[in-house]
């Protein structure tokens, strides 16, 4: 598959470049690792990041926002299901689920709160934020709390 046929008007061909090869060592480095997903940057600025993930199949983030920051995932590879929700203070909502396939774009804005999954099959996506994001609202589904994140971080939470 070529990832330049796909919706990437906002990521260059320096970055795209970086893909096959950067893909190739984060497969190696998932091989020994017990995390559900792994993540490469491959450019940080104040106005943007873009960033490669490889995850394990059936897989998921915590919910979580980004801050101020919009942006795009690029299903690379794989399939993965995203989860909307509205926070009400201590439980979050949820509003909708969609699946995205090999060759689609998710849209991130900063309104509502999302959780991505993973499909049957290893899934690679490409992520594109701007401005880069400075913090994360993570849900920590046992407290009903949430955890601010520095940009950068899994979306995970510290205490589980
Ligand atoms: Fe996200």
């Amino acid at each position: 598959m070529q990832i330049s046929e796909l919706c990437t008007e906002t990521i260059s061909q320096f970055e795209l470049n970086q893909v096959p090869e950067e893909l190739e060592a984060l497969k190696k480095e998932m091989a020994s690792s017990t995390e559900p997903y792994i993540k490469k940057t491959l450019h940080l600025s104040s106005e943007r990041e873009v960033i490669l993930t490889y995850w394990k199949p059936n897989q998921g983030s915590h919910i979580h926002n980004h801050g101020e920051s919009h942006g795009k995932v690029l299903v690379v590879e794989g399939e993965i299901l995203e989860r909307h929700f509205k926070f009400d203070g201590s439980n979050m909502e949820l509003l909708d689920s969609n699946t995205f396939p090999e060759k689609t774009c998710l849209d991130i804005t900063p309104v509502n709160f999302h959780s991505m999954t993973s499909g049957d099959n290893p899934t690679t996506t490409l992520h594109i934020y701007k401005p880069k994001i400075e913090h994360m609202c993570v849900y920590n589904e046992t407290t009903k709390k949430l955890e601010h994140v520095e940009g950068g971080k899994a979306a995970r939470c510290e205490h589980e």
